[in-house]
């Protein structure tokens, strides 16, 4: 796998072999750091952090990651730079580039982070956008692996906003890397039918299937379910409405019987509004697994800057 000089802004870009080549290559860096074991592939490169929208683990795995390998993270809040204020975002790019090895952003739009990497010249991430949240899917990957010793042939179910940034991700990592994967959620909720007609294409390529269904019985035989809130980033506005719709797509003690396997695990990409998509009782049992999910965060960004940019 060479990936040296390649962005990261949606998994379409990488192939079943690059994403499993990421996961593997995050397994190593993690059993490293466990032994205490850091590097230095990162020595000399600056890397600019860029934040339109608040995070916790994403901001905190990307400077953690760029400084175990010796790098220098530097974050530039939304009220800290030009960007979308008094500067259009190729500017902002150009100028970052001649000073920056590699560019993170997390923000709205999906053009912006695609922007920035046509225009900068270096390594772009996209730490979510209101399209897609990549590197969270290497996350689930990794986790996935270290539970089940393995992804191809698994069954995924994702349950509730089925059109947002990780339901979008979460369609095309699955489909890509051959794990079945499932979205429950009400019609309103589908993803949008080009996406799911190029999901398709994966899925056949990589012999696994992918369904969409507002009827819980497609959780029978899930090795995991995943949730996500109900509400992203930017949609604080609709959250009466969401609840109202999402209600019935709780994941529960009754919901996680359904998948009718005693060895299903709970995910969530964090941070979650427990009481509405998972009740308190589910996080509570299932809490190893998703916080080890959540450090995942880090072994798996370092692994992309590590495979992108490091030396
Ligand atoms: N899962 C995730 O992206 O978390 P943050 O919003 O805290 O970065
Ligand atoms: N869908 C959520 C994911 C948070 C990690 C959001 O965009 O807010």
């Amino acid at each position: 796998m060479n990936l040296k000089g390649r962005s990261f802004l949606t998994l379409k870009d990488f192939s079943a072999e690059e994403i499993n080549g990421l996961v593997e290559l995050a397994a190593e860096l993690k059993a490293k750091k466990k032994q205490g074991i850091t590097g230095n592939s990162l020595k000399g490169k600056n890397i600019a952090l860029i934040f339109e929208k608040p995070s916790t683990r994403t901001r905190c795995a990307f400077t953690i990651g760029c400084v175990d390998e010796g790098g220098h993270p530097e974050y530039l809040g939304k009220d800290d730079i030009q960007l979308g204020h008094k500067e259009s975002v190729e500017d902002t790019a150009r100028v970052l580039g001649r000073m920056f090895d590699g560019i993170e952003f997390r923000g709205f739009h999906q053009s912006t982070v695609e922007t920035l990497a046509k225009y900068s010249g270096v390594p772009v991430w996209n730490g979510l956008t209101d399209e897609y949240h990549p590197t969270q899917i290497l996350a689930d990957f990794l986790t996935l692996k270290e539970q089940f010793g393995k992804l191809k042939g698994l069954k995924l179910v994702f349950v509730g906003d089925g059109r947002n940034n990780m339901a979008n991700s979460l369609m095309i990592g699955c489909t890509k890397i051959g794990v079945d994967f499932a979205i429950l959620a009400p019609e309103e909720l589908w993803p949008e039918e080009e996406l799911v007609s190029l999901c398709r294409e994966y899925a056949k390529e990589a012999g696994s299937s992918l369904t969409i269904s507002a009827k819980a019985d497609i959780v029978k035989d899930a090795d995991a379910v995943y949730t996500d809130v109900w509400c992203s980033m930017g949609e604080e506005d609709k959250a009466a409405e969401r609840v109202a719709l999402l209600r019935p797509y709780q994941v529960n003690q009754e919901l996680m019987q359904k998948t009718g396997k005693d060895a299903s695990i709970f995910l969530h990409c964090l941070p979650a509004v427990k009481g509405n998509e998972v009740t308190e009782e589910i996080f509570d049992r299932f809490a190893d697994v998703v916080f080890d999910e959540a450090e995942n965060r880090m072994h798996t960004i370092k692994a992309v800057m590590v495979a992108t940019l490091g030396e």
